[in-house]
């Protein structure tokens, strides 16, 4: 049983894994990156890693039309639920056994308040343990923090992180992400959505495979890569 990952562009990003369909982050209006349209998206969940735009994106339209859970921290679930979103909350440290697998909401550092102001709790990120057993980190927008050593402990095979700089970690603090985290293999993502956060991907990578043994994909956005 495989887990396939698509990356949609910025921080979107689709999972096939176990016959279940996850969204994350679903920015497809308004994103330059975008690789489909909210339209075409697929969903019974839809995971949410902090309350900014760019992050909660068309949640609501795509939650209401495939009927998809949503799953954030309580702050983001309320918010969903008010208009009229299934939710289901979690929170920082906080594990689950959903149908798909294990899912743990893990720290990020970052902001939360979400597009029309209301607070939005603390950002996050997800540890995802599939059916079969893979361990997929997805780590939101974050800047380093030394606790992603905690994170690696747990023995990832996946790890989603940004690079982009200047609002998340840039290429030398997502290197001594991957130092910390040491997965399997890693997937950049955050970047080149529009020019604030231009980064060259292929140098990253080869400083990655320099300095570490983790395998990195750099995927363009709508192309997928398969942890088998
Ligand atoms: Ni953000
Ligand atoms: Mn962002």
């Amino acid at each position: 049983m495989a887990t396939k990952l698509t990356w949609y562009g910025h921080a979107t990003l689709g999972l096939e894994t176990g016959g279940y369909c996850l969204l994350v982050d679903p920015f497809f209006s308004g994103n330059p990156a975008a690789a489909i349209t909210a339209t075409q998206a697929a969903a019974d969940y839809i995971l949410i890693t902090h309350g900014h735009g760019d992050h909660v994106g068309d949640t609501v339209a795509i939650a209401k039309r495939t009927g998809a859970i949503a799953i954030s921290n309580f702050e983001i679930a309320n918010w969903l639920e008010k208009q009229g979103v299934e939710v289901h909350a979690q929170h920082l440290g906080g594990g689950f056994k959903h149908p798909f697998g294990y899912l743990k909401l893990t720290l990020a550092l970052h902001g939360s308040a979400l597009p029309d102001g209301t607070y939005g709790g603390n950002p996050a990120g997800f540890l995802l343990t599939t059916n079969d057993g893979k361990k997929i980190y997805l780590a939101g927008d974050t800047g380093l923090f030394g606790d992603m050593k905690l994170i690696g402990e747990e023995g990832l095979d996946l790890a989603v992180i940004p690079i982009g700089d200047n609002f998340t970690m840039g290429p030398d603090d997502a290197l001594r992400a991957v130092k910390f985290l040491q997965p399997k293999h890693v997937i950049p993502i955050h970047f080149n959505t529009f020019g604030l956060i231009s980064q060259d991907a292929e140098a990253w990578s080869k400083q990655v495979h320099a300095a570490t043994g983790t395998q990195v994909h750099i995927l363009k956005p709508g192309e997928s890569y398969t942890l088998a």
